[in-house]
């Protein structure tokens, strides 16, 4: 018997870091730990994780074996009050029958997407190795190259820290950011972003993991439903040593995340 579920929400509010792709590899990595998942795509507009699991639905149907989340999307109706109920009955829903949720928010503070960030025992921001992609964290002075206050989305986060005590609950959240799409050029760029978000973490609570290389194979797997976890034998794609790295790049997230807690005993 599976549930309340500890509930992980992938967000940050800028678009394109990588939170869908993030998203479908942590929610296949808990399903080969043999944890039931339910999984949540709050971004109506591209619905890419949605997306992602229809296709790997149309990939297992066509005779491969791969295991699936329990998936719900909530697409908004103009309505906010009934948009928010839609999502209240699906979290409850799937909070109430799996071990983990896994909430997938679009690139933009809407307010579906701050309800789904209230419930996040788990948060992790994907984001990209630029300083544009930084400017939604904190604002950097030029000048000194020194952080000079948080911005928007950390003070989101912050506020959604009062929306669960609001509600009684406890106001911490894990929150783990994961640089996305690190080339292996731009040396001095990933220094200072380093030292940048080394600064950052400290100063707002989080905990900085390890990145994941920018790697052509992410966009490939996502029209056959499939993830870095389910390749190898009988997957019909041969793993390259660029493959292989990037698994391990992804195992060492999924063991930052300590998501094997979430697999039921004897089991991963
Ligand atoms: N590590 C990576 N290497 C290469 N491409 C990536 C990587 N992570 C994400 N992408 C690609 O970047 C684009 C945006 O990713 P996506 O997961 O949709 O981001 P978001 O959900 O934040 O908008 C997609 O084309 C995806 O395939
Ligand atoms: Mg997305």
């Amino acid at each position: 018997m599976s549930g309340p579920a500890h509930i992980i929400v992938i967000g940050n509010e800028k678009g394109g870091t990588g939170k869908s792709t993030v998203a479908m590899h942590l929610v296949v990595s808990l399903l080969a730990l043999g944890a039931s998942v339910g999984t949540i795509d709050l971004d109506a507009r591209q619905a890419t994780l949605t997306r992602y699991v229809e296709n790997r639905r149309r990939r297992a149907a066509a005779g491969h074996a791969l295991s699936m989340p329990d998936h719900e999307e909530v697409p908004p109706s103009g309505d906010d009050a009934a948009d928010e109920g839609r999502f209240l009955a699906a979290f409850q829903r799937l909070r109430a029958a799996h071990d983990v949720v896994v909430i997938d928010t679009p690139g933009s503070n809407h307010p579906l997407s701050r309800l789904g960030h209230s419930y996040a025992d788990t948060l992790v921001t994907p984001l990209n190795d630029s300083f544009i992609d930084l400017d939604v964290l904190a604002k950097v002075d030029p000048d000194s190259m020194k952080i000079s206050r948080p911005s928007h989305y950390s003070e989101m986060v912050w506020e959604t820290k009062k929306v669960r005590a609001l509600r009684g609950e406890k106001a911490v959240v894990d929150w783990f950011v994961l640089r996305n799409r690190l080339s292996t050029l731009d040396a001095r760029n990933k220094r200072v972003m380093e030292r940048l978000l080394g600064e950052l973490a400290k100063r707002i609570g989080f905990r900085l993991v390890g990145g994941l290389g920018e790697r052509v194979i992410y966009r490939e797997l996502f029209l056959d439903g499939l993830t870095l976890f389910d390749l190898g034998d009988g997957s019909g794609i041969e793993m390259s040593l660029s493959h292989v790295a990037a698994r391990q790049e992804l195992r060492r997230l999924v063991d930052s995340l300590g998501l094997a807690r979430f697999a039921p005993a004897g089991q991963g």
